[in-house]
């Protein structure tokens, strides 16, 4: 069942525009990244849940998407863009060390966006100073990502990684976007009597 929502949980980028995601599950994916692990339990993570058309707008030119295949329609065109994305920030009058706190979260958030129907993206690559200045955030909360949401519009599939080792995602003739990833075996480290 968790192996099924893990293989089910890849990184959407196209999606059915016009359908909103519920603002209450919003917050139940934000719900569920309160209940996340946090090194010292320090809880310095903080969300904005941005799901009108305008904020949804603001934001979108300040996000990269897909480097690996900027000539094969990676970032989503206009119709195809996520409904809603929480930008996840670290409040530092709370604690300026949120070690991997935002990975768990982030992951948290998009299992519960999979198991109701929708799905996402992680985007680290966002032009934060032009969305501070824009949104007016506060000093004391740094962003540190942006996950992007909706109801996806594409097929991601996983495939063995080739033997050129390349991690590069691509798209074929019929959209479907193909992501390589290392073998069980490959990420195993076998130490010299380690049986003994
Ligand atoms: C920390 C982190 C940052 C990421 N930043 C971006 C990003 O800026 N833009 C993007 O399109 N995808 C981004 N991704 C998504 C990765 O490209 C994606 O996880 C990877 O291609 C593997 O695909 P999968 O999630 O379907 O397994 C990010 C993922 C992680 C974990």
């Amino acid at each position: 069942m968790i192996s099924e929502l893990i293989l089910k949980c890849r990184s959407f980028r196209r999606f059915y525009q016009e359908i909103a995601i519920p603002e209450s599950d919003l917050l139940e994916m934000v719900n569920n990244a309160r209940l996340s692990a946090s090194g010292r339990n320090m809880q310095s993570m903080k969300y904005i849940i941005v799901h009108t058309k305008q904020m949804c707008n603001e934001l979108f030119p300040l996000l990269s998407w897909a480097g690996y295949i900027p000539n094969q329609g990676g970032t989503p065109k206009d119709g195809e863009r996520p409904s809603a994305y929480l930008v996840m920030l670290n409040d530092n009058n709370l604690s300026s060390n949120y070690f991997w706190d935002h990975g768990i979260a982030a992951q948290n958030i998009l299992l519960t966006a999979v198991e109701k129907g929708w799905g996402g993206v992680i985007i680290g690559a966002v032009n934060r100073e032009k969305l501070r200045e824009l949104w007016k955030i506060p000093a004391h909360l740094d962003v540190l990502q942006v996950i992007a949401l909706g109801k996806p519009k594409e097929t991601v599939v996983i495939e063995p990684m080739t033997s050129d080792g390349s991690v590069k995602y691509w798209r074929d003739e019929n959209g479907i976007h193909h992501v390589p990833k290392r073998t069980l075996e490959d990420i195993i480290v076998h130490l010299p009597n380690a049986d003994k």
